[in-house]
């Protein structure tokens, strides 16, 4: 089986999730390699809705082992709640899930900070998920973060180790903050007890993953965000603070940039974005709300109600490219049907220009205007359809514009919640 990397090309809360499950059978390994509780990826599997933060989607495949890359910063109080949450529902975890000894630890303070910075900031705040992803990325690139082997500490060094970052992060949260002290031995006592349940997953990724560098095991990679909110490539500073796009998966891992394999890309039918900052497509008040309302566009990490608009060709060509996806999966097709007219940004006016390529600063972007094109509605249900030929005439031209404009077959779309509720198209739609 051949390696596959899953990214967002959009914002974040494409559907990613109930891809990498659709297509992880029979992988052996699905990698996560960026970012953290951030992500939210809500899954159908077993009859029940599952809603993961830290573990790849693909935990729900019984032969696939799953693995925490170097990339992510790690909450363990949350990594511990959602492997109990998921073996009470049966599905075995432990055995299966190994974690980089090299990926960060966010800590209470992390998440204390990232609230506190956004309340300093106001209205000029990026509107984060308060999981205090931030100030882990800034600690490790600080040279001063803790890291999931740390864990792996004789007892007396975890707890003096713990201490001291506490202890340090209380300085900075009274001085700059005026906040209350977090209680230092607490925390220690605490990262005591997490480490003797998790530490035995916690695995040397140059060894753990050998495997795939030797090309024996095959491994999906699932992306978390989205190509927009990439650190160095979305539109900055509205962005998480790791990288969402392909390079983070060779960074993020500490495999070589042959085991990726194919680079596949999730786009919704449309756009949302949670958070603040630019959003050229945005739909207002009503308009928005139907969206929203239709494709239950509330986060599911924090459950805020997603900004919504219209499906951005620049922005998605941006993505296909900066990322070199290969095959395109469009989730959320069936949102639109009720629809009497859908409208594709093909290029932006700006300052009376008309550009055809994303700029990306935000600055810019903010004064972007888009430039439609206008497609019919189809105004009939395609939740039951299964096969590309079922599909109304006005969704198929929607999609075959969308493939011809991105350069890249879409090779799925998603048409509902359910595993099955996906049309394949291997060999995309215009070749149908
Ligand atoms: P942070 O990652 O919590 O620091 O948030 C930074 C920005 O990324 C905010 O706009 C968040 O709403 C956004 N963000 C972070 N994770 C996700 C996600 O999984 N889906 C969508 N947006 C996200």
């Amino acid at each position: 089986m051949s390696n596959r990397v899953i990214i967002g090309g959009q914002w974040g809360d494409e559907g990613k999730g109930k891809i990498v499950d659709a297509v992880g059978e029979g992988v052996d390994w699905v990698i996560r390699y960026q970012g953290g509780a951030n992500a939210g990826h809500t899954i159908q599997a077993g009859g029940r809705e599952h809603v993961l933060h830290l573990l790849p989607s693909g935990v729900f495949h019984e032969k696939a082992r799953c693995f925490l890359g170097n990339g992510m910063v790690i909450d363990p109080w949350q990594l511990r709640d959602e492997i109990v949450a998921l073996e009470e529902q049966d599905v075995r975890v432990r055995g299966r899930l190994f974690v980089a000894a090299s990926a960060h630890l966010i800590l209470p303070y992390h998440r204390r900070l990232d609230e506190l910075r956004e309340a300093k900031l106001r209205r000029r705040n990026i509107g984060t998920t308060g999981r205090g992803i931030g100030p882990a990325y800034v600690d490790k690139a600080w040279r001063h973060g803790m890291r999931m082997g740390d864990l792996l500490l004789p007892k007396e060094n975890l707890e003096r180790k713990v201490i001291e970052k506490v202890l340090d992060a209380n300085e900075a949260l009274s001085e700059l903050y005026k906040s209350d002290p977090l209680p230092a031995e607490v925390i220690a006592e605490e990262l005591v007890v997490l480490a003797k349940s998790l530490g035995p997953m916690i695995v040397n990724p140059y060894e753990a993953l050998a495997g795939v560098r030797e090309g024996r095991e095959s491994a999906l990679f699932e992306g978390a965000q989205g190509t927009l909110l990439d650190f160095d490539h979305g539109t900055y500073p509205f962005v998480t603070s790791s990288n969402c796009s392909v390079g983070g998966a060779v960074t993020g891992t500490g495999l070589p940039p042959r085991c990726l394999g194919e680079v596949l890309g999730v786009f919704k039918a449309y756009c949302t974005r949670v958070g603040n900052g630019p959003f050229p497509t945005e739909l207002l008040a009503d308009e928005a709300e139907c969206l929203r309302q239709l494709g239950g566009e509330y986060g599911a990490t924090t459950g805020r109600p997603r900004r919504c608009g219209w499906f951005d060709l620049l922005a998605g060509r941006y993505a296909v490219d900066l990322n070199g996806m290969t095959g395109l999966y469009i989730t959320k097709l069936d949102v639109l049907d009720s629809q009497a007219a859908l409208q594709v940004a093909i290029a932006y006016e700006l300052d009376g220009q008309r550009l055809e390529s994303f700029p990306v600063r935000a600055e810019l972007l903010t004064r972007c205007r888009p430039v439609y094109r206008e497609f019919p509605g189809w105004g009939s249900a395609t939740t039951a359809c299964r096969r590309l030929a079922e599909l109304p005439g006005p969704a198929r031209r929607y999609l075959e514009f969308i493939e011809t404009s991105l350069g890249a077959p879409i090779r799925g779309i998603s048409v509902g919640r359910g595993r099955d509720e996906t049309i394949w198209t291997p060999n995309g739609v215009n070749a149908a």
